[in-house]
């Protein structure tokens, strides 16, 4: 789906250089075999000591996935991978410089106390997640769209037709979204466990509008941590694809990579 289709205008999202980033929603897609898939949950099974309370969206989390494992560190900078989601996209992209936000695992549990539905928008723009468990694992854990502009969003009622729900209860399933522009939300688990990896990818040719803002930023990972990741994100660069790609140690993905 298309932002147009969100309701937003074509001349909010003409970018540098004549582009158009009018990527809304895409999926569900595969993004790894069924080997890869195995690996991959093992691995945020094997993390999920390391999580602390997200005090938000889901029950645990774990940010800064890439750099405790390998498998995700060397999957999520791969270039074919990055490719094929530029090109699902439709503009470059590369992992985020602010590195902390960059692959978090999120792992959904059932409470005592029932959860309401947390819905909003990322401070990051393109947004992959992969879900590690299916709909036979777990109950409730509903991905909701709001499909409307995110203004819009303050005025809507519960069983409003625009809330929709991604199609994405299979795991391995993959779904892309403009976190920034589009309200979502994940219904509470109400039994079973499921977990998703989300990984949030950058446009250096669209770095200047990056969605993210430093207080946001410092209210998840605190000012001292976020400083050196804002660095690298708003240091003046020379040539974008390059020292962007340095800045989140990148293979460096261009315009012309995507014919
Ligand atoms: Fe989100």
């Amino acid at each position: 789906m298309t932002l147009q289709e969100f309701g937003y205008a074509s001349r909010e999202l003409w970018r540098a250089s004549g582009r158009i980033d009018d990527t809304a929603l895409v999926g569900p897609f595969r993004m790894l075999t069924e080997e890869g898939l195995d690996c991959l949950a093992e691995v945020c099974d094997r993390l999920e000591p390391a999580a602390g309370d997200s005090g938000f969206i889901a029950t645990r989390r774990l940010r800064s996935a890439d750099l405790m494992s390998p498998f995700i560190n060397n999957m999520i900078r791969d270039r074919s991978f990055l490719l094929a989601c530029s090109r699902l996209v439709g503009v470059p992209l590369i992992p985020h410089p602010l590195r902390i936000p960059t692959a978090q695992i999120n792992y959904f549990e059932s409470q005592s106390r029932p959860e309401i539905v947390r819905w909003h928008r990322d401070g990051m723009d393109y947004v992959f997640t992969v879900q590690l468990s299916g709909f036979d694992e777990y109950e409730g854990g509903r991905f909701l769209y709001f499909q409307g502009r995110t203004g819009e969003f303050e005025d809507v009622q519960e069983g409003d037709a625009r809330i929709m729900e991604a199609p994405c209860g299979e795991r391995g399933a993959s779904l892309f979204l403009h976190g920034s522009r589009i309200f979502h939300a994940v219904t509470p688990v109400t039994k079973g466990r499921r977990v998703t990896l989300v990984i949030s990818l950058f446009c250096p040719y669209f770095a200047g509008r990056d969605s993210n803002t430093f207080w946001h930023l410092a209210g998840d990972d605190g000012v001292l941590a976020t400083l050196p990741c804002w660095v690298r994100l708003k240091w003046p660069v020379r040539d974008v694809a390059m020292d962007f790609s340095m800045r989140a140690a990148s293979p460096v993905i261009t315009w012309e990579d995507l014919r």
